[in-house]
């Protein structure tokens, strides 16, 4: 089966072309330089590049893997949620193609579709428990398959992704910053008492990101020089500051300022990082059971009251999972913080973490810590397959496809804030 994946759901116009799960081809076409002028994505201009770019991009994926449109036997769309100008180019394009071509219609839930390309180095054990942290969406879910997957918690306000971003636009970072944060942070100390970790000390699984993002304001703001740091990291001039400071023996004021930023940039991201594992294990231990050295939430509160410096004793505790009898053990527990796992569902077998800030090699690092401690498989797309690309598109939609769920022209496109709907029709073969 040859799937082609069509992904304009914001700045990037992106095709590949999947035969039964292998991915033969892509092309991807960024619209960063665009956006960086205006520190953001400009909706307008967004749909406008990929109404530019989408035919010959399409003609380009063909030409590269060797096939014609006519060979095509499944479309693939990222249907939302997203800047729905810019889906409807999308969708247009696909509906046209399939029209055109007689392939199948598949729309296929762009933030799924990040989740599942964690299945495409490696094969997806369900359930998992698949956090998505992307640009615009902060999500715990639990995976039941492909098409089955239900939201266990959300972000209230901002999305880590758009922490990263905002943070660096205080900063004068150029857009999107969250890379660029990171690649900072490994030139730098964490302290981690620098930042707190926000909207934790609470019994749910749900994200608040905007305090942090204040919080680091506030730093930046404390501390000009990290804005000229910052320029000088953009410009390049922090790097020859450094190379002609060699032989002084007088600290030069650059350097410092610059490695003052590396610090922040380090324990921003480390921030980060503690703050979506807590909340991960947190979600791990009401599906499985909590982990040796997990604090309830009640001793969370407790300490918090007490002055004491919240730390999980995770770090060095015993790799062994739960297992499936101690769930009967653990529900003696009720009433301690929510942490009892529900007995009538299958244990989660896998960890999975996608979209743009599972690049981030905090994230990286802070969640194959957890993985190691629960003793199950974490599986995370390539750095290149977290951000927003077309090979997670069509492969999702081969995957959907080979269920028999496919779509008819009536597929609406579904913009950022409404639920996508389940509305898959089936058919019998392919
Ligand atoms: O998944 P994605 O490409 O687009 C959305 O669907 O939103 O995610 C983009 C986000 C941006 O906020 C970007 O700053 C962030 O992912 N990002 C990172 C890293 N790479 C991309 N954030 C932190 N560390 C990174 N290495
Ligand atoms: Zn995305």
């Amino acid at each position: 089966m040859l799937c082609l994946g069509i992904e304009t759901s914001c700045d990037e116009t992106a095709l590949a072309l999947v035969r039964d799960g292998v991915v033969i081809a892509d092309v991807m076409s960024s619209q960063a330089d665009v956006h960086a002028l205006f520190g953001g994505v400009v909706p307008e201009l967004a749909s406008r590049e990929h109404y530019r770019l989408i035919g010959a991009l399409c003609d380009e994926v063909l030409r590269r893997a060797g096939v014609t449109a006519a060979d095509i036997d499944v479309v693939a769309v990222a249907r939302g949620p997203g800047l729905l100008g810019s889906l409807l180019v999308g969708m247009g394009f696909a509906k046209g193609l399939a029209l055109a071509t007689g392939a199948r219609l598949v729309g296929v839930n762009h933030l799924h579709a990040h989740l599942l390309a964690a299945g495409i180095a490696a094969e997806m054990a369900y359930p998992a428990l698949g956090l998505l942290v992307s640009g615009g969406h902060t999500h715990i879910y639990r995976m039941e398959s492909p098409r089955r997957m239900s939201l266990l918690g959300r972000t209230l306000d901002d999305a880590a992704g758009e922490a990263f971003d905002k943070v660096a636009k205080q900063l004068g970072l150029a857009y999107p910053g969250g890379r660029t944060i990171d690649e900072l942070g490994r030139k730098g100390r964490v302290n981690p008492a620098m930042f707190p970790r926000p909207y934790v000390d609470n019994d749910n699984l749900d994200f608040s990101f905007s305090g942090l993002k204040t919080a680091a304001g506030l730093v930046v703001q404390a501390n000009p020089a990290l804005i000229e740091a910052a320029r000088a990291v953009m410009t390049g001039s922090a790097l020859s500051a450094d190379a002609s400071n060699a032989d002084d023996t007088e600290p030069d004021s650059t350097l410092t300022d610059v490695s003052s930023l590396c610090d922040m940039c380090a324990s921003f991201n480390h921030a980060v990082a503690d703050t979506l594992r807590i909340k991960l294990e947190r979600a791990l231990a009401r599906e499985n059971g909590p982990l040796p050295g997990t604090p309830t939430v009640a001793a969370r509160k407790k300490r918090k009251k007490s002055g004491a410096v919240v730390v999980d004793a995770g770090q060095a505790a015993s790799p062994c999972p739960p297992t499936v009898p101690e769930h009967a053990a653990l529900a003696a527990h009720a009433g301690q913080g929510g942490e009892v796992p529900d007995t009538h569902r299958a244990p989660v077998r896998a960890l999975v973490a996608a979209g743009g800030v599972a690049a981030n090699s905090y994230v990286r690092e802070a969640l194959g810590d957890l993985a190691m401690r629960a003793g199950l498989p974490l599986l995370l797309p390539t750095p290149a397959l977290c951000t927003d690309n077309g090979i997670m598109v069509a492969h999702a939609g081969w995957q959907l496809a080979s269920l028999g769920l496919w779509h008819d022209l009536a597929l609406e496109a579904i913009p950022r804030g409404r639920s996508i709907p389940d509305d898959f029709t089936m058919f019998r073969s392919v």
